[in-house]
């Protein structure tokens, strides 16, 4: 291919290089993507590093071609896929997709697929796709069922998984007639009913039950819940804040079914009058869309920046709190630094201090159904 294709404006793919393997593992830390791989699990930085040279290997040696599926929205990776050889030559696998949690049930799944199906079929001499699919993964078979695949085989034991489980399959087949008869229009009817944002309640499901994606975002992604939460009704530059495109600023988003529900940002500047030891980042826009409020989301994004910056080797995070949120910023183990004061416009604040080389953050005490 060579190029990249885009998927209907917002999702586009392009074959995979190395660029892409930074922006992928960190949509990969999610168990429930992997809980059907039976050769890698990428959670962890070394399961993904397997995950890499298992992709490299089978792209080298076993000529599967390996795509990356990109938002361009957030100008990142957010999953990949793969055309696979078989022995029929005029038969073409689809398979080993997958995408980050957050942008399950956006939308990009099947507009991927709509492509890789049509690209692969407009080569010459192939006539059909076939996707393999474990008897266990509810979820992919309902997906290719969905697209007019037809069941073909149950194969039995046909590998061995990571947990010693012997895999059982179940193979299905899309023929080129039954894609442009039928198939194609219903995929397509499909993407259109979902249009492009998902209802409040789909979003709080997701949310409790933690199908979130939390990764590093461009500044302008920020502004909308910026607007909405922090500053309503206030002119739309005072939510560009200066220090965004500053070198090392760090832009941090929770993601659900392909919307943004959370963001802060990190800059490195040091806490005033050395109130706060040796406080170094400062966290500025800290929100979490209304609807989504007290569900776990930002102490997640939050304990996921934590992570993020302890790795940089940064001392401690400082803010200027609302009055409003410091209980919130006390539950997760930031510290009050002097005087409340106020700040034009928004009210009254604290200055908070998190020690980015001390303990981590309490456990939560919420028992909250779906809380974390
Ligand atoms: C403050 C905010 C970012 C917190 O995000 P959230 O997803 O609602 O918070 P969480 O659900 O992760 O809450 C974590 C803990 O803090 C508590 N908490 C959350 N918001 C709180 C608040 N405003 N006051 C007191 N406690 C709060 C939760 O109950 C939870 O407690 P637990 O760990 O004991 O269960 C979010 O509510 C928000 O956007 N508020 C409006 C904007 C704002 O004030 N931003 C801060 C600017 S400085």
């Amino acid at each position: 291919m060579g190029q990249t294709v885009d998927l209907y404006s917002r999702f586009e793919v392009r074959d995979l290089s190395e660029k892409d393997f930074a922006e992928l593992s960190t949509c990969a830390r999610d168990g429930r993507i992997w809980a059907f791989d039976p050769a890698a699990d990428g959670v962890s930085p070394s399961g993904f590093a397997a995950w890499v040279e298992n992709a490299r290997c089978d792209h080298i040696e076993h000529g599967h071609r390996i795509v990356v599926i990109r938002d361009t929205l957030l100008n990142r990776a957010v999953g990949t896929s793969r055309f696979v050889p078989t022995r029929d030559p005029k038969e073409i696998e689809i398979g080993a997709t997958w995408l980050g949690v957050g942008w399950w049930g956006s939308g990009c799944h099947e507009r991927a697929k709509r492509w890789m199906i049509e690209s692969t079929l407009n080569c010459a001499g192939i006539e059909r796709i076939r996707f393999v699919v474990d008897v266990l993964n509810i979820r992919a078979t309902t997906a290719i069922v969905k697209i007019g695949a037809r069941h073909v085989a149950l194969l039995k034991g046909d590998r061995v998984c990571r947990d010693g489980r012997s895999r059982d399959v179940n193979v299905f087949v899309l023929d080129r007639s039954t894609w442009y008869d039928d198939a194609k229009s219903r995929l397509m009817a499909r993407i259109s009913e979902k249009g492009d944002q998902p209802t409040p309640s789909a979003l709080e499901v997701a949310a409790k039950e933690k199908r979130y994606s939390i990764v590093e975002i461009p500044p302008q992604a920020t502004h909308d819940i910026r607007q909405d939460v922090l500053r309503p009704g206030q002119p739309r530059e005072r939510i560009d804040y200066p220090e965004d495109g500053n070198s090392g600023a760090l832009h941090i988003g929770v993601v659900i079914r392909g919307c943004i529900v959370g963001v802060a940002s990190f800059y490195t500047e040091t806490a005033p009058a050395n109130e706060m030891g040796e406080a170094d980042i400062r966290l500025r826009g800290m929100a979490v869309r209304h609807d989504l409020q007290q569900l776990g989301i930002g102490r997640a994004l939050l304990q996921s920046a934590i992570e993020r910056l302890r790795a940089t080797g940064a001392r401690g995070i400082w803010c200027n709190a609302r009055t409003s949120a410091a209980s919130y910023y006390a539950k997760l183990g930031f510290i009050q630094f002097g005087e409340e004061f106020s700040l034009a416009d928004i009210g009254m604040h604290r200055r908070m201090y998190f020690d980015l080389q001390g303990p981590n953050m309490p456990r939560p005490t919420s028992t909250r159904q779906g809380a974390y």
